[in-house]
């Protein structure tokens, strides 16, 4: 019994693990598609086959059901739903979310859940609505943590439930939030009430409230970012440290006729063709796809695919250490994910201490590049270069005699000596020709080691056309001009 998290490679703050739940593992970042036994559009060992190693169910749905109920209790959910890896129940704390209330109490849900055999168990929590109040959402904040406390008491400290984190929109309860579950002891974290926040782009309200419950959960908790379903946010919420994703999306947006890219999605309708690999795509045109008689459940496969086909990516990214690359790529399909991105670059101090040291390669992919965490921390580490009383930044990379030490310059990351070029980041980083924004940034690095060495006297010599941007960075510097 028990929840254990292992990070096995990491990149940002994204970690690529293995969750054990009892006997059972599951490769992390992972999806866990939602399952309504009532409509199933994919079977569960349809899901197996494709890879899924955990599902999640809705264990209100099954206490409520004449058809599923005495089959859970007495078969357990497995045997019912011909699954053997990990299935994960929810409480009935969505339904209470969207119809206001639910005839079943927080004991009564673990208990139920428990005895239908969950593998991980969800307790009441209060997926408090983004448009509360701070009164409001404080109070129901305590309650969920009173109901998190009381399921610890009842079923024991190693029995295998989530710790769900609320706290609505406001940053500080979030964090107490965090802080609560894991004093609590809970390893299996799901940030909560975040959906009301994706379906209306509110990217960078998202980054706020995940960054602030990160900041005080373990680093060795599982994170679970509940009800995020659509691809293309999924890179952004890795980067953070999300590690689960939950997905009914691919099978609700096949109820509505949508099919799923990791740019967005698109109404069959619109669809002149189809722009994906999988096997659906391959054997369908756009026209048979919109009138087949098993469109849904078409609709629904290719939408799978499309978001495992993301999960698979977002590990490939972590063990490259090209997460940043990816969530720059995937930021770019909608303003407000761009939104996001740019508010998640607001914290790049933060990540920075948990990014990695060495990285495949660095790609400049515009303005955005230059606050990423290897710049921040390439330039905080500026201090240490050990540098004379004479220095020389040549833009060129040409060596001048008189001189006691020459610097070398990459933008976006500014000076270094020459027997760092081969090390990560300078060696291993692509840069297009120089523009102004990585220059200005470069330059940051230069004002920083004349700050750390007022004794110092820095020249820098360059093309004329940088003058005007170093002289805005760094002041009244003495500048020369290389040949060219
Ligand atoms: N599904 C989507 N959001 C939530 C949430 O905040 N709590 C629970 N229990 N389930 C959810
Ligand atoms: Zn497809």
């Amino acid at each position: 019994m028990g929840i254990a998290f292992e990070s096995l490679s990491s990149d940002i703050a994204g970690r690529c693990g293995r969750l054990t739940v009892g006997k059972k593992t599951v490769k992390t970042p992972a999806l866990l598609p939602v399952i309504n036994p009532h409509l199933l559009l994919v079977t569960p060992k349809e899901l197996q086959a494709m890879g899924i190693e955990a599902l999640i169910t809705n264990a209100y749905i099954f206490s409520q059901s004449k058809q599923f109920r005495e089959r859970a209790l007495c078969e357990g959910l497995h045997r019912l739903l011909d699954f053997d890896g990990v299935v994960m129940t929810d409480s009935g704390s969505f339904q209470l979310s969207v119809y206001g209330q639910v005839s079943i109490t927080n004991t009564e849900t673990l208990s139920f859940q428990r005895d239908i055999k969950s593998d991980i168990w969800v307790p009441l929590d209060i997926p408090t609505s983004p448009a509360s109040d701070r009164k409001t959402t404080e109070e129901e904040l305590a309650i969920t943590i009173q109901r998190l406390r009381e399921a610890k008491e009842i079923f024991g400290r190693d029995a295998p439930i989530a710790g769900p984190v609320q706290g609505g929109i406001f940053e500080d309860l979030r964090e107490r939030a965090g802080r609560e579950v894991t004093d609590l002891g809970f390893s299996f974290c799901p940030i909560g009430a975040v959906v009301p926040l994706l379906e209306s782009y509110r990217y960078r309200d998202l980054v706020a409230v995940v960054m602030a419950a990160k900041r005080t959960l373990s680093p060795s908790a599982c994170i679970h970012l509940f009800g995020a379903g659509h691809p293309s946010m999924f890179a952004l919420a890795t980067a953070m440290g999300c590690d689960l994703f939950d997905s009914a999306a691919y099978a609700l947006y096949a109820k509505d006729g949508r099919y799923l890219t990791v740019h967005g999605s698109y109404r069959i309708s619109e669809l002149v063709d189809l722009p994906c690999a999988c096997a659906v795509c391959r054997s369908h045109t756009a026209e048979e796809l919109r009138s087949a008689p098993d469109r849904e459940r078409l609709l629904a496969l290719h939408n799978l695919h499309v978001t495992l086909a993301e999960i698979a990516r977002i590990r490939q990214a972590i063990s490259d250490g090209t997460l940043w690359e990816l969530v720059d790529e995937r930021c770019r399909g909608h303003p407000q994910l761009l939104s996001g991105y740019r508010a998640l670059l607001d914290h790049a101090a933060e990540l920075e201490v948990r990014d990695r040291v060495s990285k495949r390669r660095f790609f400049y992919r515009g303005d955005e590049s230059c606050r990423r965490t290897e710049v921040l921390r390439y330039q905080q580490q500026l201090d240490r270069l050990p540098v004379g009383k004479n220095i020389l930044v040549a833009f060129d990379g040409g060596e001048r005699d008189v001189f006691d030490t020459t610097l070398l310059f990459k933008p976006p990351f500014g000076p270094y000596l020459w027997e760092l070029k081969e090390t990560f980041p300078i060696g291993p980083s692509e840069i297009p020709e120089w523009d102004e924004a990585m220059v200005r940034q470069g330059c940051r690095g230069i004002r920083l080691i004349q700050e750390s060495h007022p004794e110092s006297r820095i020249t820098v010599c360059c093309s004329p056309r940088w003058e005007p941007v170093i002289r805005e960075v760094l002041g009244d510097i003495g500048v020369t001009h290389d040949p060219s």
